[in-house]
């Protein structure tokens, strides 16, 4: 109603400029590791790589020398992150020099050099998240309601948990989604090679969006393959196939002379070294793990083999969908089913790569209002753990309580959901009248463990009692989700028109 009166183009102005404003405001709270020697965190590591990407030629940028101590945060992102942090490092540089001086910057935390950090995730959000997200809006949208339209954008933009990722706890995954969420608009207004460059850009900009890839892969051999004769099938694979080359070529052209130092590179980016899963992580093998000791029962070769066959196998329906019927909002659906393989079963898993299958639900809000308002919620109490570790439980409870005002009372009107349609606006709209009593246990229970962390001391034996607990609930609420975005996918054959 409020968005009706203000007029479409006010509405997408003031969604955006609240959410910059509100980027703006969990940027003053602390981030990982603030004041923590002597390894800090990620935002350290952020700061360090501007500092190594600036000074050291860059065939140094990923190799162990007496100026790049690789045992202190050395670079384990693909190429274009070591860009984007040599691009921000000369923007610093400029204005704060000693914030990313060769050795001597190590822990440097001055007031303004953290302003000037948080500025440069703002500024990933200004020149690739928020063009992908209405890219994403006048492809998947162009028809919607000037309500819905609004709702889209907003869940996107202000979806809590990526906002308390990447503002609060410091991350630029705002670049990678938005590269994937412009791959999926480009791919689906049908320029499939663009498309295929800016999945390419995503990808290498952090590996974690290699969840997305089965998507990307059935959806455009699922296009290929509605070619008339086999002779332009095997040719638009092809040519799909050059792209997809070309590109990685030419964003890993500084390093693939020699091939060895190719080989050097990507072995920092293959996470094998580590565990089964990082800390509390809401999926299949943690919140399992309580029950069923995995890494005791198996090796980590083993471990490995499970996680691959178990996220293929659960990726494959949804694949099989994609080549089967290609269709633009599938896509996203795709996306998000296959992310969600990935984050419930794939081998060392972060709480943060939450964040992937989120994105296209959020993308598709107007058709999945309730999932959209919840999914989000549940995915910033998956990361509670981690976000109060950071210092950040203030700004946690303040996002979460101005997501629920605006999400909630929306969700109660049944007409939204009604004028969606279809077959995705039925699945949404019984969610919607199934949501009372689902709903009310769900946020029962997440008060409750937040109420009991608060108050009671965990007991001795079970110290991590509510971070357990907060896991084994996420991973629930996931679970379903993941079902039920596979069966919005399914019910998509009979959605000709999208
Ligand atoms: C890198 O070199 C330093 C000495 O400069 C050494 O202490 C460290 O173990 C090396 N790290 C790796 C990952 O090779």
């Amino acid at each position: 109603m409020l968005v009706r009166a203000l007029g479409a183009p006010v509405a997408t102005i003031l969604i955006i400029a609240v959410s910059l404003l509100i980027r703006f405001g969990i940027g003053l709270h602390p981030y990982s590791g603030a004041g923590l020697p002597p390894r800090f965190g990620d935002y350290e590591a952020q700061r360090h790589w501007m500092e190594v990407t600036v000074h050291l030629p860059i065939q140094d940028w990923y190799t162990n020398t007496t100026d790049n101590n690789l045992d202190y945060w050395g670079l384990d992102y693909p190429p274009i992150s070591a860009y984007q942090s040599w691009l921000y490092g000369k923007a610093i540089q400029r204005l704060e020099p000693e914030a990313i001086a060769l050795h001597t910057s190590r822990g440097y935390e001055t007031p303004s050099s953290k302003t000037l950090m948080r500025w440069s995730v703002v500024a990933s959000d200004i020149l690739v998240f928020i063009p992908a997200v209405l890219a994403c809006r006048h492809v998947f949208f162009k028809d919607a309601t000037v309500e819905q339209r609004a709702w889209m954008l907003f869940a996107a933009l202000l979806q809590p948990a990526a906002v308390l990722i990447d503002h609060g706890h410091f991350q630029y995954n705002s670049i990678s989604l938005g590269f994937a969420a412009g791959a999926a608009a480009v791919v689906a207004s049908g320029k499939e090679v663009l498309g295929s460059i800016l999945y390419c850009l995503s990808l290498n900009h952090k590996q974690m969006s290699m969840y997305y890839a089965p998507a990307f892969f059935a959806h455009l051999l699922g296009r290929c393959l509605r070619r008339p004769t086999l002779l332009t099938q095997v040719g638009a694979v092809a040519r799909l196939g050059f792209v997809v080359c070309a590109t990685f070529a030419c964003i890993w052209a500084p390093f693939l002379v020699p091939p060895s130092r190719a080989i050097e590179v990507l072995s920092r980016l293959a996470p094998l070294r580590r565990g089964l899963f990082e800390d509390y992580v809401g999926n299949f093998w943690c919140a399992t793990s309580p029950l069923i000791k995995w890494k005791q029962l198996f090796s980590q070769q083993e471990l490995v083999q499970l996680c691959m066959g178990a996220t293929l196998l659960t990726v494959l329906p949804a694949m099989a969908q994609q080549i089967r019927s290609p269709s633009r909002k599938g896509l996203l659906l795709c996306m998000a089913s296959s992310a969600f393989s990935f984050f419930l079963f794939s081998y060392q898993v972060h709480e943060k790569s939450i964040l992937l299958p989120l994105l296209p639900v959020t993308l598709l809000a107007p058709d999945v209002p309730a999932l959209a308002a919840w999914l989000p919620a549940v995915a910033a109490f998956s990361m509670y753990p981690l976000l109060k570790k950071d210092g950040l439980s203030l700004a946690y409870g303040a996002l979460l309580l101005f997501w629920a005002a605006f999400t909630l009372p929306s969700q109660a009107a049944p007409n939204r959901t009604a004028a969606s349609g279809g077959a995705q606006g039925r699945g949404g709209s019984m969610l919607s009248y199934g949501l009372p009593l689902i709903f009310r246990t769900s946020v029962g229970l997440a008060l409750g463990i937040h109420a009991a962390a608060a108050v009671l001391d965990p007991p001795k034996r079970l110290p991590f009692i509510y971070d357990a607990l907060m896991t084994a609930l996420s991973f629930l609420h996931f679970a379903a989700a993941a079902v039920y975005v596979q069966l919005l996918l399914w019910s998509q054959d009979h959605e000709k028109s999208n």
